[in-house]
């Protein structure tokens, strides 16, 4: 059985299986910050049959949505989301990779019309290769995801 490192939640989310080493980018893509007045627990390199060691992240009191989701499948591919009401996992779902991602990275080209003060909404296309590039102006994501988080 596995060791409970961190207790049940009633209600909230856990992102579960995620590649060990990836739970901040995890948090930096749910918003999770210093202003935050969520409950979070991470668990780091936590041991794992199927992975040798992942990290875990609860966020209760929430409920994620599909765009963060499609989002943390881009650094997080085998995690799972689990939807926890009154202490039961009432949904489980595989992240999958999206082939677009709206509204939520800015470009980095200063000159793109989405950073041109227009209100533009970011989008950018997820290739076969997993590159980001961005519909307007072809700008390719170089960093980490995460950095691109607005
Ligand atoms: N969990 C939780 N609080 C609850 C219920 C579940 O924090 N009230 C967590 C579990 O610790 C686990 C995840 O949510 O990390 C998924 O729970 P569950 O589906 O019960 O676990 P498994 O069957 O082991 O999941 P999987 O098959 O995805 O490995
Ligand atoms: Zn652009």
């Amino acid at each position: 059985m596995e060791e409970l490192r961190i207790r049940p939640i009633r209600d909230g989310t856990v992102i579960d299986h995620i590649e060990r080493g990836r739970a901040l980018e995890v948090l930096k893509i749910l918003g999770v910050d210093s202003s935050t007045r969520d409950v979070v627990s991470v668990a780091m390199n936590v041991s794992s049959e199927k992975m040798g060691a992942k990290d875990v992240v609860k966020v209760e009191g929430r409920e994620i949505g599909s765009t963060e989701t499609d989002i943390i499948a881009l650094i997080a591919p085998e995690a799972t989301v689990n939807v926890v009401r009154e202490y039961e996992v009432t949904e489980k779902y595989v992240v999958s990779m999206p082939d677009e991602i709206t509204g939520v990275l800015t470009c980095p080209n200063p000159s793109c019309i989405t950073n041109g003060g227009e209100p533009v909404e970011t989008s950018f296309e997820v290739e076969d290769d997993g590159e980001l590039r961005c519909s307007y102006c072809d700008e390719v994501l170089e960093d980490e995801v995460a950095e691109y988080i607005s």
